[in-house]
């Protein structure tokens, strides 16, 4: 391949990013640059024309990054998410903030918004995915359901899971895949967004998953430290930070 059309096209795709970046970021939400950042690429990456499932939107941060990725092409993502109206994760504008990002950001195109439960939606799915994002409710029994859609992801197709390595619920839902037959196989993280790859899992890569516990304990105990306004502590164990770890 031609290096300067390659190094031409990589400065493309690095302005796209910075592009979206700028934008997105102005979204609340707690998705951080490196992680748009392994969002944009694992999109960019996939064989287009992508079809890339959502579970959780917000006010899109992180759809309007994927949908970035993929807009010079036939590709879609779609954005699943029943916008619950709760103290921390949304209130009866947050539909008109995603649909007002996602129209500003001028991906209306190849944004398909089904406002309902992952659960719900889950059982009349039947489409193949090519990337899957999972950052909807943290409960361990909805992460085990919305692990579960990951059998419409093709081999080699990607899974993102959010606050990975950050909450109970997701990282004890996550630990399922270490049991036999599971088709995930931990790849590596941006902070607590975790990429997994769909294909065969080795008793390596199950140790691999089981490595990032430790990094999981110190998360748990950060949060712990910043609910008890201890923030200085949290700051000498390195967190210099007064949100929690994402
Ligand atoms: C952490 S926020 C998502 C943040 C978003 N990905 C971003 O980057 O800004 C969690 C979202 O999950 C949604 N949610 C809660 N339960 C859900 C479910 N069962 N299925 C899909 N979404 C759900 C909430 O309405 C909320 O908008």
């Amino acid at each position: 391949m031609d290096p300067v059309a390659t190094e031409g096209s990589r400065m493309a795709c690095e302005d796209a990013f910075e592009a979206v970046w700028s934008r997105a970021r102005g979204y609340r939400g707690w998705l951080t640059e490196g992680q748009a950042r392994l969002l944009f690429s694992c999109a960019l990456g996939a064989p287009q024309p992508a079809r890339i499932l959502e579970i959780g939107s917000y006010e899109g941060r992180s759809t309007v990054v994927l949908a970035t990725a993929i807009a010079g092409t036939d590709g879609s993502v779609v954005a699943v998410d029943p916008f619950v109206d709760d103290w921390k994760y949304g209130s009866p504008t947050t539909r008109r903030s995603f649909e007002a990002h996602i129209a500003q950001a001028g991906v209306d195109g190849h944004v398909q918004l089904i406002a309902d439960y992952s659960t719900a939606v889950r059982p009349g799915w039947s489409a193949p995915l090519d990337v899957l994002f999972i950052d909807g409710k943290h409960d361990v029994v909805t992460v085990l359901d919305d692990l579960r859609w990951a059998r419409h992801v093709r081999t080699g197709g990607v899974v993102l899971v959010h606050d990975c390595f950050s909450s109970v619920g997701v990282t004890l839902g996550v630990l399922s895949l270490l049991r036999p037959g599971s088709r995930l196989r931990y790849a590596d993280r941006s902070g607590s967004l975790a990429r997994f790859e769909v294909g065969s899992v080795g008793l390596v890569d199950r140790g691999r998953l089981l490595a990032q516990l430790p990094w999981w304990l110190r998360n748990l105990a950060l949060k712990l430290l910043l609910r008890a306004r201890l923030g200085g502590v949290a700051r000498r164990l390195g967190h210099d930070s007064p949100y929690d770890p994402y």
